[in-house]
């Protein structure tokens, strides 16, 4: 139990390293006062442009991959069913999207934590990870709404996290959920607007 709540601790550290929030810093501006007020990917390419966007991108995924690894140094499993799952790898990887979401060095004013959570899926899973991905490029493709994308790839989790073929554990299974949870969460003003009619449509 203490290493799990060494993993959750790393994650959590590693995840409020909000990237969008320092690259915003470094430009002048506070991201979370622009755009859709969102620390992340997406709004930073909106209102900060590429360059920043690419910051973003790389700083996200990578404290993600690391706080995963740290995770899985610590070594917990979980067996069921002729399935394992590293348990400390899920509990760090749920503390860096915590942490993105709800940072410790920036007021818990965070991002929405989807590709921290991408991150830290290609780390348990990397073909559910693909799988995800794709479904959520093709939706963002067809409809231009990053926020779409990102809440049907998440549910898209769910569901396959309960496919026994995949080989996981109850574990995974309430990651998923827990994340799913989060997603849907802090995408509250998203849905909003989607049904509204009036989300942003992503340019380039
Ligand atoms: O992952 C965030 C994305 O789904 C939506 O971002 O800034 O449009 O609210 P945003």
């Amino acid at each position: 139990i203490l290493k799990l709540f060494a993993a959750l601790a790393v994650g959590y550290l590693l995840g409020s390293l909000n990237t969008a929030v320092i690259v915003g810093k470094i430009c002048g501006k506070d991201i979370r006062c622009h755009g859709s007020k969102s620390a992340g990917l997406t709004n930073t390419l909106r209102v900060l442009g590429k360059s920043a966007a690419v910051f973003v991108l790389v700083g996200d995924i990578l404290k993600g991959m690391i706080a995963c690894y740290i995770g899985l140094l610590l070594g917990v499993y979980f067996y069921s069913g002729g399935a394992v799952d590293s348990v400390s790898l899920l509990v760090a990887g749920a503390g860096a999207v915590i942490g993105h979401n709800w940072p410790v060095y920036f007021r818990f004013k965070g991002g929405k934590g989807a590709l921290t959570a991408v991150a830290v899926l290609f780390m348990i899973d990397w073909v559910i990870a693909l799988l995800c991905l794709g479904f959520f490029v093709i939706i963002v493709a067809l409809t231009r709404y990053v926020s779409l994308g990102t809440i049907c790839a998440t549910m898209l989790i769910v569901a396959i996290s309960f496919i026994p073929v995949f080989g996981h554990t109850l574990y995974f299974n309430i990651f998923a959920c827990l994340m799913a949870l989060m997603v849907l969460f802090r995408h509250m003003e998203n849905i909003q607007r989607l049904l509204l009619g009036t989300e942003n449509k992503i340019t380039f």
